[in-house]
């Protein structure tokens, strides 16, 4: 251990990276902990709350839909998020292979968090975005496979139908889908599989 003399003058701050690590594996993502030595030898941990940030989020769709993504994006701007609109920005007829690309994208190079992609019924748009590596886009009609999209596949894009779901409804599946934490377990073994296709059909196609 290597005492470093931090701190108010009675206490020894020492730093004990085994146990540093120790608390960060066992706490989650909210704390951190740092082993405090009194003069007596003393040990306690003094954890600091770190208040969870919301996740990042990259919106898009195409023009059908256009008003569910101007209604989701108002809430989760309303609602403290950080969001990333990449359109489209009217009910002018655009291509929605355009947006869930870049909602993909901006996800699997992690400058956001999670994605959202609407379209028309949103089968369209979550093909698009499944096509970009990486990215797991979950179609969902209720809360229930909204909030299954999280705990069993890991989705990181929720795909919804403009043209299917009211604003409403909307609203409910994005705030269950942005708060369901995914379950792991057998489900990672799945997962994994579906990355190893990935990884299989790249190596494939570059043989072509
Ligand atoms: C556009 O008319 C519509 O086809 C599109 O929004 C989407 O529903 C496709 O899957």
């Amino acid at each position: 251990m290597l005492p470093l003399f931090l701190g108010p003058p009675e206490f020894r701050l020492w730093r004990n990276s085994a146990s540093i690590r120790a608390n960060r594996s066992d706490s989650g993502l909210c704390n951190r902990g740092l082993i405090i030595y009194n003069r007596a030898g003393f040990s306690r941990t003094k954890a600091v709350t770190i208040p969870p940030t919301k996740p990042r989020i990259a919106i898009g769709s195409d023009h059908a839909g256009f008003c569910v993504k101007e209604t989701i994006r108002t809430y989760l701007e309303s609602a403290g998020y950080a969001v990333s609109d990449l359109g489209t920005s009217s009910e002018q007829s655009v291509d929605y292979p355009d947006y869930g690309k870049a909602v993909g994208e901006r996800v699997v190079s992690k400058q956001a968090d999670f994605g959202i992609a609407v379209c028309g019924t949103g089968i369209g748009i979550s093909i698009a975005a499944n096509k970009v590596p990486g990215v797991r886009a979950a179609l969902a009609h209720d809360l229930n496979t909204a909030r299954l999209a999280r705990e069993h596949n890991d989705a990181n894009v929720l795909a919804l139908g403009g043209r299917v779901v009211t604003g409403e409804a909307a609203i409910e599946m994005v705030q269950v889908f942005l708060t369901t934490a995914y379950l792991g377990g057998r489900h990672q073994r799945r997962l994994d599989k579906i990355t190893a296709i990935e990884k299989e059909e790249r190596a494939q196609a570059a043989k072509r």
